[in-house]
C-alpha cells in the first residue's frame, strides 16, 4: 500500500487510551503494544477496517487473524472451549498464548477476519496498554504483528513506524515489549491439543500444567517447515520473520563483512572480525534473548553486512520459539 496516512504517534497515557478506542471505532488503525510484540489493531466486527488491515500489511488475505479479547467471559463468546482449552486459559490467560478454537456461532468476528475457517484463534493479552484499550473498546480486537507481511515483527514504536509509517492511522507508544516473540498457538480442536507455532509460553510449561505430552501435529496443520514453500495451512508461510540481510544459521566462525548475532559468554572464532555484533544474552538465558531476537535482527539487517551469521541457541524453553523464528529469518523469500 502507497503512505498516503498521517501516522500519529502518542505515548501511552489515559488520553491515548480514548484516542485509540475512537479511532478503532471508526475503523482506523490502531498499532499497540503487547507483552509479545507490537500488534495492529482493527474492530474485528468490523469487515472493512480488516480489509484495510490486511492492504496496510501487505499480507495474504488467506492468513488468518488473532482476535484479542479482554477476558475469558468475551472469549468465550466467540468460542467453544473443551477442558483443556479452559484449563489452558485458567493458567495462562493473561499472557503469550493464542488458542485455536472452533468458532462459536453468531460469533461477532467478521468472517474477513477467520479468513472463512470455522475455527478462531484468541488470545487475552497480559499488557496495560492493549488490556486498557480492549476494556474501553468492549470488543474484540484483531492484531496481527504490526510489520509489513513477512518482515521482522515489531518490538517497539519505532519499529513499527519504520515498515507502516504512512499506512496506519496511530501508534501508541508503550516501551519496548517485555517478551518479544509472538504468543505460542495452540489447536484444541476434536479432543487433541496441538502446537501450531511455539512462541512465549514454553512447550514445557503447557504440558507441565495438562499433566501430559502435546498431541502430535498428525494433520501437518502447522508444518511450517522453512524447506516447503506453499503455505499447507492458512498463515503457515515458510519464510516469514525475515530482514533483508541473508542469514546464516549455526555460525561456528566468522566469513569476511559478517555480521554476528552472538549468544553466550564466549563467542565464535573470528567474532572480532565481525562487522557487527550483538548478542542475544552474554548470560545464555533464552527468556534474554527471546526480547533481544527482533530488535538485534532489525539492528544488524540495517548495518550494512553482506550476511548475518547466527551463533547456535540451545532449543529449551522459548528457545523453541526462537529457533523457529531464526529458521524462518534463514529462507529466501
Ligand atoms: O503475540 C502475538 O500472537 C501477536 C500479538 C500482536 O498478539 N500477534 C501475532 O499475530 O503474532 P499474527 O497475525 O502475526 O500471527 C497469527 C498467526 C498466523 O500464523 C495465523 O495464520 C494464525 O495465527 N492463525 C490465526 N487464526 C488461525 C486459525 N483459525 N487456525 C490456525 N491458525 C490461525
Ligand atoms: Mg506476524
Amino acid at each position: 500500500m502507497r503512505p498516503q496516512l498521517a501516522t500519529k504517534v502518542t505515548q501511552a497515557d489515559r488520553g491515548a487510551i480514548g484516542g485509540a478506542v475512537a479511532c478503532l471505532a471508526r475503523g482506523g488503525l490502531v498499532a499497540f503494544p503487547t507483552e509479545t510484540v507490537y500488534g495492529l489493531g482493527a474492530d474485528a466486527t468490523n469487515g472493512e477496517a480488516i480489509a484495510r488491515l490486511y492492504a496496510a500489511k501487505g499480507r495474504p488475505s488467506f492468513n488468518p487473524l488473532i482476535a484479542h479479547v479482554a477476558d475469558i467471559v468475551e472469549a468465550e463468546q466467540c468460542a467453544v472451549f473443551d477442558a483443556s482449552a479452559k484449563q489452558l486459559a485458567a493458567a495462562f490467560w493473561p499472557g503469550p498464548l493464542t488458542l485455536v478454537l472452533p468458532k462459536r456461532p453468531g460469533c461477532a468476528v467478521a468472517e474477513l477476519a477467520t479468513a472463512g475457517l470455522d475455527t478462531i484463534a484468541l488470545r487475552v493479552p497480559d499488557h496495560h496498554v492493549a488490556q486498557d484499550i480492549l476494556e474501553a473498546f468492549g470488543k474484540p480486537i484483531v492484531a496481527p504483528s504490526a510489520n509489513r507481511s513477512g518482515h521482522i515483527s515489531p518490538t517497539t514504536a519505532g519499529h513499527v513506524l519504520a515498515d507502516l509509517g504512512g499506512c496506519i492511522d496511530l501508534i501508541v507508544n508503550g516501551g519496548p515489549t517485555s517478551v518479544g516473540v509472538e504468543s505460542t498457538i495452540i489447536a484444541c480442536l476434536g479432543g487433541r491439543v496441538v502446537m501450531l507455532r511455539p512462541g512465549g509460553v514454553a512447550r514445557q510449561a503447557i504440558e507441565r500444567m495438562l499433566g501430559r505430552a502435546l498431541d502430535p501435529d498428525t494433520e501437518g496443520v502447522a508444518a511450517e517447515s522453512p524447506e516447503s514453500t506453499a503455505p499447507v495451512a492458512p498463515g503457515m508461510l515458510s519464510s516469514h520473520y525475515a530482514p533483508r540481510t541473508p542469514v546464516r544459521l549455526s555460525a561456528t566462525c566468522i566469513h569476511r563483512s559478517e555480521a554476528l548475532l552472538a549468544f553466550g559468554e564466549t563467542l565464535v572464532p573470528g567474532a572480532e572480525e565481525a562487522a557487527a555484533v550483538l548478542n542475544l544474552s552474554e548470560r545464555g538465558d533464552v527468556v534474554e534473548a527471546a526480547a533481544n531476537l527482533f530488535a538485534h535482527l532489525r539492528a544488524l539487517d540495517r548495518s550494512g553486512a553482506r550476511c548475518i551469521a547466527v551463533m547456535p541457541v540451545p532449543n529449551e524453553g522459548l528457545g523453541e520459539a526462537i529457533n523457529d523464528r531464526l529458521r524462518r529469518a534463514a529462507v529466501e523469500p
